[in-house]
């Protein structure tokens, strides 16, 4: 993990677009922001038509004038390169650059993201621009880190994809056999017997390969890292000391594995919008975090963008309420993020994205978020000194792309959301107080307890971690569709799940899923029944518990908290208020119910001084961050 450069204390600020605005507005920019305390913002992401408006002619003089106004008034800057959004000119000049849809569909100019990052039209491009700016801006005092692209995960299926998703299968299978093995292509005569037979998966008659889909994804995970790695090798050459990083975006249309990335980045960034309206969008903060920071291997990580205020919801766009923009940058910095930022600085005029909020909205700053802007700054300038404590997690939660992506393929027994169903168990959790890690299973495991939320690929080393893991005195909780699959989606014979029925001590001989949701016909093999869907099982000196039914989130949240309670783990807490503890003895509080509440605590809380010996008074919404007291320290010290 790299720091961006120059910046002390925590990062606060966000996307940053001046070439939208007259240089007046420029100069009035840099004064509300240092009001709000805002160090650091990201300049330049969709600037490319402003900066090559033909191509190979540069107009750099208002970016030189921009970053000087920044410097001066003392704000550093995450310079970008304005990659995912290729000017007009580039489309009229580089047809084959732009993406084909599975259908055939050639997308046109008009939004962003419209490029394909196998075209080497548009990956030479990306270079001399991202080249360009590393040349002329590498001494500028503003620049602290480089933000590569925005958000990779657009995907194509044109001819350049096809030819590099061939040289992609032929690293990693080697000859044509173990790839027919992999995709178990005898089924439906698709057995090939020349790469030049193989495509990325279009548009095709009936049901498409699973193993052609993931491998697809898996694929373009990595031709999407290499279209990063070539601009940040390139920028890194230029300024070995100015951090680079991209910030990620997560969803289920983004074929990114963020954990194998994270290798290649010098900082976790991410981007971070709930989409619920009610306590949904605190406890999607919250897995969001905890998310990043599994990615970032427990260190500290940055949230890149989150909105001040209106977020996009399915049906409508819905306003945050007051405090909810501090509590939900809180509840990041508790779970590790080293500051907040957000989408974006000040309300655009027009384009595409008018009515998303800014810290600086179309009322301008005599407007209540800017005041709760000034009044962020304001928090974030006092938790410094929090940053580094280590985050106290001792259950963990598995997390795994490729389980995402192949529960995805059609044909599935019914339809299984991954991401909903790890989001499920994290929710169980954060309602039942206990904090998590997500992580990897090839991470370091020292959590008392696993919970794998329909695992549904796991190869033979991932199974033998686990029955490690439990025989060694873990405890498990595993949910249906866990290790059904090896990794490249094959069933494993003999009963689900292959991969953990001796550790689970069960034997599922068949699927019953209904529209009431997941059921399966499961044999006891040692393991014995707690309650209906739910049974435990004692393997070496560990426990595993096996939901074998999809339960609704309190009968979840009980068994969660029977098994953590089971591995030692403290759980209970008051609904609705989220506390996080840190090393040391450092408590995050944050009230997101509408009545006051009351929690043991002590400390002095870093953000009014105020001292609290026993009871922690949080009223409706507020929160609190604790320091400990030398006398607690020394407490903890001794228990350690
Ligand atoms: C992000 C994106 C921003 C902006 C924002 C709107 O995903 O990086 O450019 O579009 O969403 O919520």
């Amino acid at each position: 993990m790299r720091w961006p450069k120059g910046v002390s204390g925590l990062c606060y600020g966000g996307d940053y677009n001046p070439e939208q605005w007259f240089e007046d507005v420029w100069r009035e920019d840099v004064e509300l922001m240092r009001r709000a305390g805002v160090n650091l913002v990201n300049v330049g992401v969709f600037a490319w038509s402003r900066l090559e408006p033909e191509e190979g002619h540069y107009t750099f003089g208002w970016l030189d004038r921009v970053l000087d106004l920044l410097a001066d008034g003392g704000v550093k800057v995450a310079l970008a390169t304005p990659t995912a959004s290729p000017p007009p000119w580039f489309s009229l000049a580089y047809p084959d650059a732009l993406p084909v849809r599975g259908d055939g569909t050639r997308l046109l100019h008009g939004s962003r993201d419209t490029y394909c990052a196998s075209a080497p039209a548009y990956r030479a491009a990306c270079r001399r621009i991202a080249g360009a700016l590393a040349e002329r801006y590498a001494g500028h005092p503003a620049l602290a880190l480089w933000h590569v692209h925005n958000e990779y995960g657009t995907v194509c299926h044109c001819d350049h994809a096809a030819a590099a998703f061939r040289g992609w299968l032929r690293k990693e299978y080697g000859g044509l056999d173990a790839l027919n093995d992999a995709w178990v292509s005898a089924f439906w005569s698709q057995h090939y017997s020349a790469w030049e037979q193989i495509f990325p998966p279009r548009a095709t008659q009936y049901l498409p390969n699973p193993g052609q889909l993931l491998d697809f994804r898996r694929f373009w995970s990595d031709e999407l890292l290499s279209a990063y790695v070539e601009q940040r090798d390139l920028l890194r050459e230029a300024t070995p000391d100015v951090p680079i990083t991209t910030n990620y975006v997560i969803g289920g249309w983004v074929p990114v594995d963020h954990a194998r990335w994270a290798r290649e980045v010098d900082l976790v960034a991410i981007d971070h919008y709930p989409t619920d309206a009610g306590l949904g969008a605190e406890e999607q903060t919250a897995f969001g975090a905890d998310l990043a920071r599994s990615w970032a291997g427990g260190k500290p990580w940055l949230l890149m963008e989150t909105a001040p205020n209106l977020v996009y919801t399915p049906e409508r766009m819905h306003a945050k309420e007051p405090g909810r923009m501090i509590r939900h940058s809180l509840s990041h910095v508790a779970r590790g993020s080293r500051g907040a930022m957000f989408f974006q600085w000040r309300a655009p005029r027009g384009g595409a994205e008018r009515y998303h909020s800014a810290l600086v909205p179309h009322a301008g700053p005599d407007s209540r978020v800017y005041r709760e802007a000034v009044r962020l700054g304001d928090c974030l300038s006092r938790l410094t000194e929090v940053d580094g404590a280590p985050i106290e997690a001792s259950v963990a939660i598995a997390w795994d792309a490729a389980s995402w992506w192949a529960l995805q393929a059609p044909g599935m027994p019914m339809e299984v959301d991954y991401a909903a169903e790890v989001q499920a168990a994290h929710r169980a959790l954060w309602r039942a107080g206990v904090t998590t890690d997500l992580v990897a299973l090839t991470d370091p495991l020292p959590h008392r307890l696993l919970v794998l939320p329909a695992h549904y690929l796991l190869s033979d080393d991932a199974a033998a971690a686990i029955r490690a893991y439990v025989a060694g005195g873990g405890h498990l909780v595993a949910t249906y569709l866990s290790g059904v699959a090896d990794e490249h989606g094959r069933i494993r014979l003999g009963g689900y799940p292959g991969a953990l029925r001796d550790v689970l001590g069960v034997r599922v001989e068949e699927f019953q899923p209904s529209p009431d949701g997941w059921a399966e016909l499961v044999r006891l093999a040692g393991a014995s029944q707690v309650r209906p869907g739910v049974t435990r099982h004692g393997y070496g000196a560990g426990v595993a518990w096996y939901i074998s039914a999809r339960l609704d989130d309190g009968a979840y949240q009980d068994v969660l908290t029977e098994a953590a309670r089971g591995a030692g783990v403290a759980a209970g807490g008051v609904p609705g208020v989220e506390v996080v503890r840190r090393g040391g003895g450092w408590v995050f509080a944050l009230n997101h119910t509408d009545q006051a509440h009351e929690i043991p605590a002590e400390g002095v809380d870093v953000l009014t001084g105020v001292a609290v010996t026993g009871v922690l008074t949080l009223p409706a919404g507020a929160y609190a961050v604790l320091r400990p007291t030398p006398d607690l320290a020394e407490r903890r010290a001794e228990r350690a």
